[in-house]
């Protein structure tokens, strides 16, 4: 994949918020929006990537990107995270409510504690982090939250109930957050990822079989990267989408 040329002027010096923006995708998000010139801060558990992504593009981006330690599962954590980013920067933008955690289970073995938890960090949190963002967005003209589902539940895939759950579950609450707030202004829309190899994918589920079964069946026949998620999330975040809310993208080069 090229990288992202499109620039969203709009974007430069707006407040951005990244969840779970340390690797992965957060990470392509957390340095494309850099590159835009936004002032980014980015939430994660994982303090090393964390600390040293900060560090490597305050270095190249027009503003210093700031890494902030916070457990999405706790809400005060979450909430304290999310103030702190919007005093330091005097204001919020956008929200992208990108942080999950994909994990394979099987519906014999779930245990309550099991479901609890895939429950709080991929989509309990999206809620909290997104009421905390509130007070803030409501001061931004043209803010926008934008969250990360999945196409997962759409494909009946039976090794992951409670991830494919929540996913479900983070439509649901796009457009539930879109009703409430489009007439404050606030526009919310998700991103629906197919299969995007990362290393955390790689390391975990994907293999070279499983990737070329997938690519086999997408329309177009190569791996998406993070890089392929980052263009619609800066659309979305942008005013080039000022019209769209309540909207949902699928990001999976045809796979459905
Ligand atoms: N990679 C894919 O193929 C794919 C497909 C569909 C949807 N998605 C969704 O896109 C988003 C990003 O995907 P990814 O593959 O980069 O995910 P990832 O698991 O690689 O990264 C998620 C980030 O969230 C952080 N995080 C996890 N638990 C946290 C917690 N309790 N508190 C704070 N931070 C925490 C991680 O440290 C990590 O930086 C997720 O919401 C995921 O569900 C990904």
């Amino acid at each position: 994949m090229a990288d992202v040329v499109v620039q969203h002027p709009d974007l430069a010096g707006k407040s951005v918020l990244i969840t779970g923006g340390a690797t992965g995708i957060g990470a392509a998000l957390t340095a494309a929006f850099a590159a835009q010139g936004a002032r980014v801060f980015f939430i994660d558990i994982a303090d090393d990537p964390g600390r040293e992504l900060a560090a490597k593009l305050s270095r190249s981006s027009p503003h210093p990107v700031t890494f902030l330690h916070a457990d999405l599962r706790q809400v005060a954590e979450t909430r304290a995270a999310v103030d702190e980013a919007a005093r330091a920067a005097g204001s919020l933008s956008v929200l992208v409510n990108n942080a999950g955690w994909d994990d394979r289970h099987d519906v014999d073995t779930v245990s309550e504690a099991y479901w609890d938890e895939s429950q709080a960090i991929n989509l309990k949190q999206m809620f909290f982090a997104s009421q905390a963002a509130l007070p803030h967005l409501r001061k931004a003209p043209g803010a926008s939250i934008v969250n990360f589902s999945s196409i997962s539940y759409l494909l009946n895939m039976g090794d992951l109930p409670a991830y494919a759950t929540a996913k479900a579950g983070i439509v649901g609450l796009t457009k539930s957050l879109a009703g409430r707030l489009g007439p404050e202004g606030i526009r919310v829309n998700a991103i629906l990822p197919g299969m995007i190899v990362t290393e955390r994918q790689k390391r975990l589920w994907l293999t070279d079989t499983g990737i070329a079964e997938i690519v086999g069946r997408q329309c177009l026949k190569r791996t998406l990267t993070a890089e392929d998620v980052v263009g619609p999330c800066l659309f979305l975040a942008s005013e080039a989408a000022a019209g769209m809310t309540a909207q949902t993208m699928i990001i999976d080069g045809g796979l459905l």
